[in-house]
């Protein structure tokens, strides 16, 4: 009796096991969610603090799905990342239903994160969706510009062991680098005439995870002022994919290839989209 109960019980774990990774699933998978799509309110440290969150059409809680963050700019909000003509930077209509989306909002609109509470609030929103959905653990993914860079920044210094990849589009170290020792995929990107960001700042931020995912150093070339270019570096014997690109602009989230805003025709919507979507 006492036997046969015992190995029946290891048999289940062993299933859970196997099943959990194979699945890669939070705690979410097979439950009913509570919360819908919209804006979303959580008290951090005191503070209240609001997002939004997107659910895809469609949404099957036994399916491990992408969690995308979405960060949004200096003076914006989260509406401005969730609206506008190429919502979550693009990535939303690329993604066609195979991801969650989420845009929280920064305190001053901006992302000071002072003492650490805005990786709390991020980190408090992923264990909400973790428990909530059914979400791939391996495939967790988080991109802004600019202030939305830093954060996005600050998030791969202090959680990368959370998420999978990160795009640092036109950022600086305006949030904070705690920790900031860990591997992670990076996205990085900047205009070669970026007059808020100087492209130095960009460039700090990608030699750490240069360094950090052991890449072979590189000369990474960037186009003239004035040539419409653009080169993009992709390093060699990484851990974990790590590229760079500069682009003949100024301060530009989405740019085309005259380095004016080009919303959902950028280059950088399906480049971030194909970085992503890379991992399995
Ligand atoms: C939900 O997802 C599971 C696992 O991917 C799949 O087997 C199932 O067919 C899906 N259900 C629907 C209704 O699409
Ligand atoms: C780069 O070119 C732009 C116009 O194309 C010009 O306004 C800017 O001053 C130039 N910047 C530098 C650093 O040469």
């Amino acid at each position: 009796m006492f036997r046969s109960a015992t190995s029946f019980a290891l048999g289940a774990l062993f299933l859970l096991a196997l099943v959990n990774n194979v699945l890669a699933g939070t705690a979410g998978c097979g439950k009913t969610p509570t919360l819908k799509s919209g804006t979303q309110t959580m008290t951090v440290n005191g503070k209240q603090r609001r997002w939004i969150l997107r659910i895809p059409d469609g949404y099957n809680n036994t399916t491990p799905y992408r969690f995308i963050f979405g960060l949004h700019w200096l003076n914006a909000n989260m509406n401005a990342v969730d609206g506008g003509n190429a919502p979550y930077y693009g990535l939303k209509n690329l993604a066609k239903n195979t991801a969650i989306f989420v845009a929280p909002d920064g305190l001053n609109q901006g992302w000071g994160n002072s003492n650490g509470e805005d990786i709390t609030f991020l980190d408090n929103i992923r264990q909400k969706i973790d428990e909530e959905f059914c979400v791939n653990e391996n495939l967790r993914f988080s991109l802004g510009f600019s202030y939305g860079a830093a954060m996005s920044y600050s998030l791969a210094c202090s959680k990368a062991k959370d998420f999978r990849a990160v795009a640092v589009l036109s950022g600086a170290t305006l949030s904070g680098c705690a920790g900031g020792n860990d591997p992670i995929a990076f996205y990085g990107q900047h205009g070669v005439h970026d007059s808020v960001l100087n492209i130095a700042q960009g460039r700090q931020l990608r030699d750490r995870f240069v360094k950090n995912n052991g890449c072979q150093s590189k000369t990474a070339q960037e186009p003239s002022n004035g040539s419409r270019q653009r080169i993009t570096t992709v390093y060699d014997g990484c851990k974990y994919p790590t590229q760079w690109t500069a682009f003949d602009g100024d301060h530009v989230a989405l740019p085309g290839d005259n380095g004016a805003d080009s919303g959902p025709n950028s280059f950088t919507v399906p480049a971030v989209w194909k970085f992503f979507s890379q991992f399995e």
